[in-house]
This record gives structure tokens, C-alpha cells and sequence, in this order.
């Protein structure tokens, strides 16, 4: 993670204008780091993301004995192949990142040794009993601190198949599942309830896999070839959140976002802006490695508002820091139900979010599974505090440009677990 003692003071602006790039997705890097170690053969990623959560996730793949060299963003990523990982030389480090810990762990639970993984302190207070319980029932034996917390003790074991519905609509889980599931003799099945980022089953089946899905079903066949590929990881759509978000609140921007990951499980949030009155166009649309990619347009436009709540929760569940600052600008406010995940992020994002609005003078109203925030608030200068989430420390950033005077924001580096560059991005388009 980032120094912790950085604190950035981010000035009002007049206007964004400009064109930016974004770094490479991170839920698409993650996975393509992870699949790449355990297939045959070379794989070559291109524009894989140089946020410290991604670069967790190679350095783990290296303690395991998987060959790969870097230059900036572009990975060369010798496999391993199924059988091919090591038992690592000391524990693990996942860092702060949960998406690490949660889908490494559906690997780690099918090899012939143990493993010890764990992270940062807000890693180590992240419910893992939700991966322990089906890597449980497949076979492993998995031990965490008072049963539910980093660090973990997985010893891995010959898995069997298994047909799990998800408790909670989680793509971690379900990616865990599913990377468990390419080590099983046969079908392992796993049902979400609402419909989670599906980067996993994309995945699996540019490196080879079969992998059905249909319904909230989805199933893959054990033991599959996987072999290496050439492959794009596209700019990160929730990394544009905060572009989108800062354009659509200071009059006369424009901005151009190119090259964006624009997943249909994803990309709810720009139907959710558009819905609300934001001018946003999706320009040059095509698909690359089998995601759907697309530049994005947006202008400043007064935003109506609007309620977040089931199935979208889920979907824009990492945009709603973000969605919160706009929401408090808004004509009628936003309203964030069914949002207890939330809780259980980098920090609990309802705690961290009603704690920098409250400094900024502006009112939210919070309840256990979400909150309120009434429209038509003004953002006042405050010191603000990321609480060592990059979310946070992105999306208070936005609500420092609309403020009436200079904020900082103090642990401002944790930006770098998804997007290092971030403040040279907004100093570059910001007039
Ligand atoms: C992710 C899934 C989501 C999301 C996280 C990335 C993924 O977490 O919040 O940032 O890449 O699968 P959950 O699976 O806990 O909902």
C-alpha cells in the first residue's frame, strides 16, 4: 500500500477537460496474473495494472514458483501449469487486498502442500468464513484467526466437485469457487442471487476452460487445458468512476476516458448516471480478450439523483464512495440500500464515507445496510482522511475539487492500491 504518511492537498478547479488513459482493470488483472501461472505455456498481458492489490497478486504467484518478468505494465507469465506450483518459502502476502486472498485461495486449497496467507491490518479484519466454508466442503482444511479472519492456514487436499449457491453475491467467492473447481474431476456448479462481475468465467475461457453460465448458473469442467495467451487488460471502469463523477459536478468539463472496460455486469453505472441526467456517451465500443471495451465521453450535466438499491447495489457496490459525493450535489439526493457489504471492504465504506461528508459540513443519514444523502449540499474545505482506502482517498479527492477552499487528505497514498498515478491524472486535466 501506499506511504501512509502521505497527505495530499487537492485545490478547487474551475473545469476537468482533457483525455486520460486508465490503468488496467483490476478485477481483470487479478485474474488473468492467477490463470496465467496455472496454465501451459507463455502468456503475455498487456497493460496488466500496477496497483499494489495487482502486484500482490504476482509477487504471491512468484512465491509459488511461477516464472514472470515486468516491464512497467506489460507481464510475461511463464505457467506452471496445474500441477506445477511450490510450496512458497515463508507465508504469503496479500497486502490489502481481498480479491488476492479470496480467489488465490481456491488454488491454493487444491495443492498437495500448505500455505499460509495473510495481509495488512484492514485485510486482517476481512470475513473470509465465506471462501472457507465451500474450499470446506470441497475437501480442504482452511484455519483463520477466531475462524473468519487473515491470516490463513489452507491445507490444500484432492478436491471434490461441488454445487454451491452463494450466501451473499460475492465475485470473489464465486471466482474461488470456480478457480477450485478447475482442479476437481468433473462439474462444479456454483449459484449467485443476483448476477456478480463475470471477468472469472470470461477468463477461463479465453485461457481454455469450459464454463457455462446461464441463469445465475454457472458451471465448469475440472481439470481443463489451460494454455497461455496474448491478452489486454482494458482502463478500469470503477477508476473512472471518479473522472465521471468529478466532470459531471464542475461546470464546463469535458472529458474523454479512453479505452475502458465496459463489462455489462459492470457497467450499470453509466446507465444509473444517464438515468439520472448525466451526459455520457460510450464511443468506439468493441470487444478485445472477450470483454467489451469502449471510450467514454462524458460533460458536465446537473444530476437529478437517485436510489441505489438490490441488484444495482451489488453491481455499482465500489462506486458508491463516489456516487455518495455526487449524490450530495445532486437535485434530489441518493439513496444506497442493501449495501451491508459495504461494511466489510477496505474500511466500512458507510463509517469512512459519513465520517469525510460530516467534516465537509454535509449531511448524511446512515443506516445499518446503507444511507441518505439529501441533494442541494454545498462541500466545505476540511482536512479529510482516506482511513488507508484508496476508494475513499479517490472519491474525497472529487469532493476537495467542488469544496470553497483547499482540503487535504491525510493517508492520500492509498490510492495506489488501484491507481498510483491518480493525482498526476487529476492535476493534468484539471483547469
Ligand atoms: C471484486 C469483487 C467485489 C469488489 C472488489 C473486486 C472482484 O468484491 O468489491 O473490489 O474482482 O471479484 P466482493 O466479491 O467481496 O463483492
Amino acid at each position: 500500500m501506499g506511504d501512509s504518511r502521505m497527505v495530499e492537498t487537492i485545490h478547487p478547479v474551475t473545469s476537468l477537460e482533457g483525455s486520460i488513459r486508465l490503468p488496467g482493470d483490476k478485477s481483470i488483472s487479478h485474474r488473468y496474473g492467477m490463470l496465467a501461472s496455472i496454465a501451459e505455456g507463455t502468456s503475455r498481458i498487456h497493460n496488466y495494472s500496477l496497483g499494489a492489490d495487482c502486484q500482490s497478486t504476482l509477487a504471491c504467484m512468484r512465491s509459488l514458483g511461477v516464472a514472470m518478468e515486468s516491464d512497467g505494465t506489460e507481464t510475461t507469465i511463464h505457467g506452471a501449469g496445474l500441477d506445477g506450483l511450490r510450496a512458497a518459502a515463508a507465508p504469503l502476502d496479500a497486502g490489502n487486498s481481498g480479491s488476492t486472498i479470496r480467489m488465490l485461495s481456491g488454488i491454493l486449497a487444491a495443492q498437495p502442500f500448505v500455505t499460509r496467507i495473510g495481509g495488512d491490518e484492514s485485510l486482517s479484519k476481512r470475513p473470509m468464513a465465506r471462501i472457507m466454508k465451500p474450499l470446506g466442503e470441497m475437501g480442504a482444511r482452511l484455519e483463520a484467526t477466531n475462524e473468519k479472519f487473515p491470516p490463513l492456514t489452507i491445507h490444500g487436499a484432492k478436491l471434490r466437485p461441488i454445487d454451491y449457491a452463494l450466501p451473499v453475491a460475492s465475485a470473489q467467492v464465486k471466482s474461488c469457487v470456480l478457480f477450485a473447481g478447475v482442479f476437481c474431476e468433473g462439474v462444479t456448479t456454483v449459484r449467485e442471487p443476483v448476477p456478480t462481475r463475470d471477468h472469472s468465467e470470461i477468463a477461463l475461457r479465453q485461457f481454455g476452460a469450459e464454463v457455462e453460465s446461464l441463469g445465475g448458473v454457472i458451471t465448469i469442467e475440472g481439470r481443463p487445458k489451460l494454455q497461455g495467451r496474448e491478452l489486454t487488460v482494458p482502463g478500469d471502469l470503477s477508476s473512472s468512476a471518479f473522472f465521471l463523477v468529478a466532470a459531471l459536478l464542475k461546470k464546463g468539463s469535458s472529458l474523454s476516458i479512453e479505452n475502458v472496460g465496459l463489462n455489462p455486469t459492470r457497467s450499470a453505472l453509466m446507465d444509473f448516471l444517464v438515468a439520472g441526467g448525466a451526459r455520457i456517451r460510450l464511443l468506439n465500443i468493441q470487444q478485445d480478450s472477450g470483454e467489451v471495451v469502449g471510450d467514454i465521453f462524458v460533460e458536465h450535466s446537473p444530476w437529478k439523483g437517485g436510489v441505489l438499491e438490490k441488484a444495482m447495489t451489488a453491481a455499482l457496490i465500489d462506486e458508491i464512495p463516489v456516487l455518495a459525493v455526487l449524490g450530495a450535489a445532486s437535485e434530489e439526493g441518493l439513496v444506497v440500500r442493501d449495501a451491508a457489504e459495504l461494511r466489510v471492504k477496505e474500511t466500512d465504506r458507510i463509517a469512512t464515507v459519513a465520517e469525510n461528508m460530516k467534516r465537509m459540513g454535509i449531511t448524511v443519514n446512515v443506516r445499518e445496510d446503507g444511507f441518505d444523502v439529501p441533494g442541494k449540499q454545498q462541500f466545505r474545505a476540511a482536512e479529510l482522511d482516506s482511513f488507508g482506502d484508496h476508494r475513499i482517498a479517490m472519491a474525497f479527492s472529487v469532493a476537495a475539487l467542488a469544496a470553497d477552499g483547499p482540503c487535504t487528505i491525510h493517508d492520500a497514498g492509498a490510492a495506489s492500491v488501484s491507481f498510483p498515478r491518480f493525482y498526476d491524472t487529476l492535476r493534468e486535466i484539471s483547469r
